[in-house]
């Protein structure tokens, strides 16, 4: 379902400002792409609303309704450098929120739940997150959380668990997901991957960086995943 025209390789680090969506130049002369423009978690509601999985569109039910808006306190991290590959390999249906996202990467609070100690220093330069509904989101709710993860090429992101409820919906990057009992299976981009409240689980990228969206419904939003022990 991904585009496939290229490999992921390493683009440039971040240098603290928006990401840049790069240009598809392997069908024909370079053509501008309009900056994008618009609001983060429209664009999320409706990426929800038009193609997810309805285990997904569930959360839809509990969206915030204000057009209120928090004013973020950017923190970058290095895996927000993977965005612009994403953005050239995603399946039309994630394109318009990917682009957005490249675009507005630079003003979001970029979050990590573990240390390099817990995980180690190649993982922590290639995860984070950042809400974009919830307790500490651009939209506040009490009563979901949607966000976006990210996880670069080749990383394992260890088997943890969460009170929290959570669905995941793949925006660009087949990955292989593990639940409870389950064994690993791929996961591709619009599918949707189900965590019922601690059932530990984890995830291993291949060849492409993984970006989704994650959905969680809890009492408690800013409760904290915890990793199983190894
Ligand atoms: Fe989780």
């Amino acid at each position: 379902m991904t585009g496939g025209r290229h490999r992921a390789s390493e683009p440039p680090p971040p240098d603290g400002g928006p990401a840049t969506v790069s240009i598809d130049s392997s069908t024909g002369p370079p053509a501008a792409r309009p900056t994008p423009d618009g609001d983060l978690v429209d664009c999320a509601r409706e990426f929800l609303a038009r193609t997810a999985p309805p285990v997904a569109q569930g959360f839809l039910a509990d969206w915030p309704l204000s057009r209120a808006r928090r004013t973020m306190t950017p923190s970058p991290l290095a895996a927000t450098r993977w965005l612009a590959v994403a953005a050239r390999e995603h399946p039309a249906a994630a394109g318009p929120l990917l682009d957005l996202l490249g675009a507005n990467a630079g003003s979001l609070a970029w979050r990590q739940t573990y240390t390099v100690g817990q995980v180690g220093a190649a993982f922590i330069d290639n995860y984070g997150w950042a809400e974009l509904v919830g307790p500490r989101g651009l939209a506040p709710s009490d009563r979901i959380a949607c966000g976006i993860l990210i996880l670069g090429p080749h990383t394992h992101y260890p088997s943890h668990c969460h009170e929290a409820y959570e669905v995941y919906v793949p925006l660009a990057g087949t990955a292989r997901w593990k639940q409870g009992e389950r064994g690993w299976h791929d996961a591709a981009p619009g599918s949707a991957v189900e965590h019922a409240s601690e059932t530990p689980h984890a995830i291993q990228t291949m060849v492409e960086p993984l970006v989704a969206l994650f959905l969680w419904r809890s009492r408690d939003l800013a409760q904290s995943a915890r990793l199983e022990p190894p």
